[in-house]
């Protein structure tokens, strides 16, 4: 049967570590897994792309496959075919999906009416390959992801959705906090708390950035107005207080790694200095995508 990548949850703890490990041994021989080879890989883009898209095309063919970057507004999909047809028409012909777009039924409905792999490369609800990316930079840094706390600071977005469910099925523990009325989707935190019967993590939602960083390993923030939400700007006010600059790192421990998923809003999410201390971190998160999303890859078209 076919494997979707839709969230992080579509893994097992086993399965994601096992992904890591691959990604990291991948990352030291570029070509050494040629599992695409003579496969030709879809990559819609619904909205912009820098690092998602290079990531997966440069994959692709490192991989032995063929990457089709598919910008969204040149396609009938812009003309109104829908979702299911193209899902049927697209598994006539491709091997597998990579797909980012707005809504995330869209990709549900990619992934239920195709016969190929689809991949999510970020919905306004999740963004799991940031995440796989993230997690292997943590191991890398840490050797282990065991016991670690993540402190998502910010607007409760794709990205803070995704820590949780990620965080859920781990077992790690997260705080995050948002201003009032900015707090991650209720469906992502459910997944969570769920998840986290099993795996004992901890899963705290607050309104002080203060109280998330108590005994974090790592901060993790991300642009206050997401793609798509731009009409929404003016909540910018609301933000002030949930800037990781220097004065909010002190209140953690001596060990904590700030990490950021890209584009950076400087001097909003995250203070110029702070960014430019944990750079090393931020830009190994960015190039992992590449390593992290070829391991995936491995593990669905022909399982590793
Ligand atoms: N982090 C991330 O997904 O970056 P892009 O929007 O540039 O793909
Ligand atoms: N929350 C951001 C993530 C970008 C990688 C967005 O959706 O625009």
């Amino acid at each position: 049967m076919k494997k979707d990548f839709l969230s992080v949850s579509d893994l097992t703890k086993e399965e994601i570590l096992e992904v890591i490990k691959y990604g990291i041994e991948l990352k030291k021989d570029k070509f050494k897994d040629q599992s695409l080879k003579g496969k030709s890989i879809g990559l819609i883009f619904m909205k912009q792309s820098t690092r998602t898209r290079l990531s997966f095309e440069v994959g692709v063919y490192q991989m032995g496959g063929q990457p089709l970057y598919i910008s969204g507004s040149s396609t009938q999909l812009s003309r109104g075919e829908d979702i299911k047809d193209t899902a049927r028409v697209m598994s006539r012909y491709l091997d597998g999906i990579v797909i980012r777009t707005f809504s995330h039924r869209e990709v549900e409905d990619l992934a239920k009416y195709g016969s190929i792999p689809v991949i999510n490369a970020l919905t306004d609800y999740l963004h799991p390959c940031q995440v796989m990316a993230d997690m292997m930079t943590i191991y890398e840094r840490f050797g282990s992801l065991e016991g670690k706390k993540v402190a998502y600071i910010g607007d409760g977005n794709n990205m803070a959705n995704t820590w949780l469910i990620a965080c859920g099925v781990m077992g790690m523990d997260i705080s995050v906090a948002t201003p009032e009325g900015y707090e991650p989707n209720g469906k992502a935190v459910l997944e969570a708390v769920n998840l986290a019967k099993k795996s004992g993590a901890n899963i705290e939602i607050t309104n002080d950035p203060k109280k998330a960083v108590k005994d974090a390993d790592v901060l993790y923030t991300d642009v206050w107005v997401s793609m798509g939400q731009e009409a929404d700007k003016d909540k910018k006010e609301l933000f002030k207080g949930f800037t990781i600059n220097g004065d909010l790192l002190k209140l953690a421990k001596d060990s904590t790694i700030v990490m950021h998923c890209l584009p950076a809003h400087k001097g909003e999410e995250i203070s110029e200095d702070i960014f430019e201390k944990f750079s090393d971190v931020i830009f190994d998160e960015a190039e992992n995508r590449l390593h992290i999303q070829k391991a995936l890859m491995s593990f669905l078209f022909k399982n590793i």
